[in-house]
């Protein structure tokens, strides 16, 4: 894991942008794993202004999601499409045909859906870059604790703590679905590079969890440490439970150096 720290989350988010920016001006197709929730919504912010000024432009891009509620409109404004049209694809010049989410309508099979994603992901290639947040129990997409670690994309049950924590995200009236289809543990480490973005002290916990604790079923994102090249970006307050921070910043500032020295060395 190379873990960087950051003195707020408007340099987390920059950073994730510079990221993202690398890969699109690498690769000719690139294949990008995207994220909902609070966190990611300055990250696509910077690329939005990005796209405006600096001309990045999302034409060959292919974009895979986490995660999408169960049975949702994709209309309605709650459904994650929604969220991704609003904060990056409706102010890019990305091709919407080429966006995916792991959708699951009434009246489809589950089951068939998340098989149906998998070699969708498959035959674009595989992820290059995938970006997460991080929940407050340790999710990463709608892997709740005791997730296999293996899983592929399914259907899953959320946890009361995952309902009550995106509850702010829905008016009075509004139905708050409890289940969601979500890419499987597996899924998101077989991206090529995974991005985590954790920000603010309700995120240190399982900040700490996910880098400090045991690789465990009850802290999905802890699989991050089996990932070959996971980069997980903290602002001060999400590592704050984090017991050996000036290792990481000392580490950081070398890998600086090298970078300097032999240039970005991504393997996309
Ligand atoms: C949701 C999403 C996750 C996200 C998490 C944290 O449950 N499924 O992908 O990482 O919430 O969201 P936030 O960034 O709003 O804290």
């Amino acid at each position: 894991m190379q873990i960087i720290i950051y003195d707020n989350a408007q340099l987390v988010a920059q950073s994730a942008a510079n990221w993202v920016k690398e890969l699109i001006n690498k690769k000719t197709d690139p294949v990008l794993g995207l994220a909902t929730g609070s966190t990611p919504i300055s990250l696509y912010k910077q690329l939005v202004e990005q796209h405006k000024s600096n001309n990045l432009s999302f034409k060959n891009v292919t974009t895979f999601n986490l995660d999408e509620y169960h049975q949702i409109d994709p209309v309605s404004s709650q459904s994650y499409r929604s969220f991704m049209t609003e904060h990056l694809f409706k102010h890019v010049d990305i091709d919407v045909n080429n966006t995916y989410l792991p959708t699951c309508a009434v009246g489809e099979n589950p089951r068939t859906q998340g098989l149906a994603y998998e070699e969708k992901i498959k035959q674009q290639g595989g992820v290059d870059l995938q970006v997460l947040g991080i929940g407050a129990n340790g999710h990463i997409g709608f892997n709740e604790p005791t997730s296999s670690l293996s899983s592929r994309t399914r259907i899953k049950t959320l946890t009361q703590q995952t309902i009550s924590d995106n509850s702010r995200l829905f008016k009075p009236g509004e139905q708050q679905p409890t289940m969601a289809m979500t890419m499987g543990i597996g899924t998101i480490m077989d991206a090529r590079y995974v991005l985590l973005m954790a920000t603010g002290a309700n995120k240190a916990n399982a900040v700490k969890d996910m880098i400090a604790g045991g690789v465990s079923a009850m802290c999905p994102a802890s699989a991050l440490q089996m990932h070959e090249n996971a980069i997980i970006l903290l602002d001060k307050a999400a590592a704050s439970e984090l017991s050996d921070q000036s290792y990481y910043q000392w580490a950081d500032n070398e890998n600086r150096k090298l970078i300097e020295h032999y240039g970005y060395f991504h393997n996309y």
